[in-house]
């Protein structure tokens, strides 16, 4: 009888952990196939009113990406109606790089909005040929790079700016001038954890005497980099980002600083041959509010 109970309590137990792969097979397929549109509101009195409900949809950390992945990703960019499209880096992968794919992915979205880009890591250890390639590229397409430059929009007599960085600097002489007399600024840039130095401290943010040691010079900040954290635990955020190490403060979702908000996208892809669990691709939609 013992021994009975014994093997059917084996057999449980085996079912169990057959159900538990499966489970985590899928959730694998799913969270490194699918796209979630993750949508956002920023209102602020700084949002001219010619700029209230003006749409930017953000794509980042774009990797390596083939079998039809641009397709659908287009598709689901084009259905949001976009005024314009923020490219946060890594638009390549310099494990798999591929740069032909990436180019075929910039002359279809170029096509649906017009797009402001900044680099990622990736796409910094690029030769200096595949990175000529890649510039020329975006030029032919009407995309914008942003890095260390800004650029006005305007609508109804108003205007907004679109500015960017490779992690953090301090902007100088003509562009500085820019960035101050602008209502409005929004930054890319590829790394999250730059974000005190670009918006002011979180610690300002939330105590108005707090030191303030930099000062900020954006209002809505857009980040990449992190890919979620990996894995994301249920009401955790995520396991390790590059740049923040382990349990990583900034991973995916809207963060407050003292002049502005960041908002940092989970990603569009992987680094090489990672893969991610609990945890699935972003397509960032962030609609301007100006209040009264
Ligand atoms: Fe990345």
């Amino acid at each position: 009888m013992k021994e009975k109970k014994r093997r059917l309590f084996k057999v449980i137990l085996l079912l169990l952990a057959a159900v538990i792969d499966a489970l985590l097979i899928a959730e694998t397929v799913y969270s490194n196939t699918h796209i979630s549109v993750d949508s956002y509101e920023y209102e602020s009195e700084k949002v001219p009113q010619s700029f209230d409900g003006f749409k930017i949809v953000q794509i980042s950390d774009y990797h390596k990406h083939g079998d039809g992945f641009e397709q659908k990703l287009v598709e689901m960019v084009s259905d949001q109606q976009p005024d314009i499209i923020v490219l946060t880096g890594d638009m390549v992968d310099s494990h798999l790089t591929d740069i032909n794919d990436t180019m075929m992915f910039f002359e279809d979205i170029s096509k649906v909005a017009p797009c402001y880009l900044v680099w990622g890591n990736h796409d910094m250890r690029l030769t200096d040929k595949q990175m000529e390639k890649l510039t020329n590229c975006c030029e032919d397409n009407g995309i914008e790079i942003v890095m260390e430059r800004a650029v006005d929009i305007e609508k109804g007599g108003e205007r907004i700016t679109v500015a960017g960085s490779y992690g953090y600097t301090v902007p100088m002489g003509e562009f500085s001038k820019q960035l101050s007399e602008s209502p409005f600024v929004i930054w890319l840039n590829h790394f999250p954890e730059d974000a005190e130095k670009i918006l002011g401290y979180k610690a300002a943010y939330l105590d108005e005497n707090a030191e303030m040691v930099c000062e900020p010079f954006a209002d809505l900040m857009f980040c990449g980099h992190a890919h979620g954290g990996l894995i994301r635990f249920p009401f955790k955020d995520g396991l390790y980002a590059p740049g923040q190490g382990l349990f990583p403060e900034y991973t995916g979702g809207e963060y407050y600083f003292y002049r502005g908000e960041m908002i940092v996208s989970r990603g569009m892809g992987n680094s090489g041959t990672s893969l991610r669990l609990f945890d699935d691709f972003d397509l960032v939609v962030c609609t301007l509010k100006s209040k009264e």
